[in-house]
């Protein structure tokens, strides 16, 4: 028997970074995050009667072949232990994963992918224990267990993910395009999972949560207000935040390069000179992701000819 699913990944305009529990992930503050529903992992299971479970690459048409290192694969099945022991089923499965976006973009999947993990598992376990579907909050918790970032990518288009909740927020502009900025193909040196202990280590630590909640009170009220150059000052400060954590660390670690300081330059003069432009953010890696209201189409294309065609790639 075979069940496929599927799940969005997710970009997060005040971040999920440190912990207070980390065997459930429990994060120190709240993060507020865009779904990504163009960008999606595809999770296939298929029951087995190998005496463990074992992940293969998937082939969807239309999606490019799908690498996975032996430690994310292990990570991956663990999660799918930890389901099967909360959903009562002892059987195993080959599950079979793939992102419809291509491999080598530097683009970390972990949020569409545990998500799409636990949503398949659910679809599979129900079937074949008869029993009922949990509800979006129910997944997001356990996904949270696999991967903090993945509870977010169940609720759309915005997700407020709290250190005791998760769930959907009714904000204005629910139909934003998504840019992705290409600044290196290169795997990170660091994963999110270490930065989010190396982060602990820095003397700015100490008042983060303090900070990310303010703002994000700050952020809430922009987007209510439609303040959208508020909101862009707003996402900007608070990844700088999250990059100088990475830079003040006991083992300092850095994703901003000379060539993401010069396509954030050019945004920011955009910003400058005509009072209006994408919102812009970076996660815990080298690309910058921007935000373009449905209005902003003619810049979105404007900026991709401009300042990106030639130089890096777009997604
Ligand atoms: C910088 O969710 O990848 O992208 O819970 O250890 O799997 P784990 O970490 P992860 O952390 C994502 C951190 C971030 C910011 C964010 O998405 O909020």
């Amino acid at each position: 028997m075979k069940w496929l699913a599927h799940a969005p990944a997710n970009i997060a305009l005040i971040k999920y970074m440190g912990k207070h529990d980390a065997s459930q992930n429990v994060p120190i503050n709240s993060s507020l995050s865009y779904t990504l529903a163009n960008l999606l992992t595809y999770v296939e299971l298929e029951t087995t009667s190998t005496p463990h479970d074992v992940w293969e690459p998937l082939d969807i048409p239309g999606t490019t072949e799908f690498h996975l290192s032996a430690a994310g694969q292990q990570r991956f099945l663990r999660h799918l232990t930890y389901l099967k022991q909360q959903f009562g089923y002892t059987g195993h499965f080959i599950v079979r994963s793939c992102n419809n976006f291509p491999a080598q973009t530097g683009l970390a999947s972990s949020a569409s992918s545990f998500a799409a993990l636990t949503q398949c598992t659910m679809i599979a376990c129900n079937e074949l224990l008869h029993s009922q579907p949990l509800s979006a909050t129910q997944l997001a918790t356990l996904s949270q267990v696999g991967s903090g970032s993945s509870c977010r990518s169940f609720f759309t288009p915005w997700a407020l993910w709290t250190p005791t909740s998760v769930s959907t927020i009714a904000l204005p502009y629910a139909n934003l395009i998504h840019q992705v900025v290409i600044i290196s193909h290169q795997p990170k040196t660091v994963s999110s999972s270490q930065a989010h202990q190396q982060v602990t280590t820095s003397p700015l630590f100490a008042e983060r949560a303090q900070r990310a909640e303010q703002r994000l009170q700050q952020l809430l009220t922009a987007l209510h207000q439609q303040h959208w150059p508020d909101a862009y000052r707003i996402c900007w400060d608070e990844f700088h935040d999250m990059h100088q954590l990475f830079a003040t660390s006991e083992q300092p670690f850095h994703y901003l390069t000379d060539a993401s300081r010069t396509v954030l330059n050019r945004l920011d003069h955009v910003w400058q000179q005509t009072g209006d432009g994408p919102l812009v953010t970076m996660d815990a890696g080298p690309n910058i992701h921007l935000l373009y209201r449905p209005d902003q189409q003619a810049l979105a294309h404007q900026l991709h000819q401009q300042l990106f065609l030639g130089n890096f790639d777009v997604l």
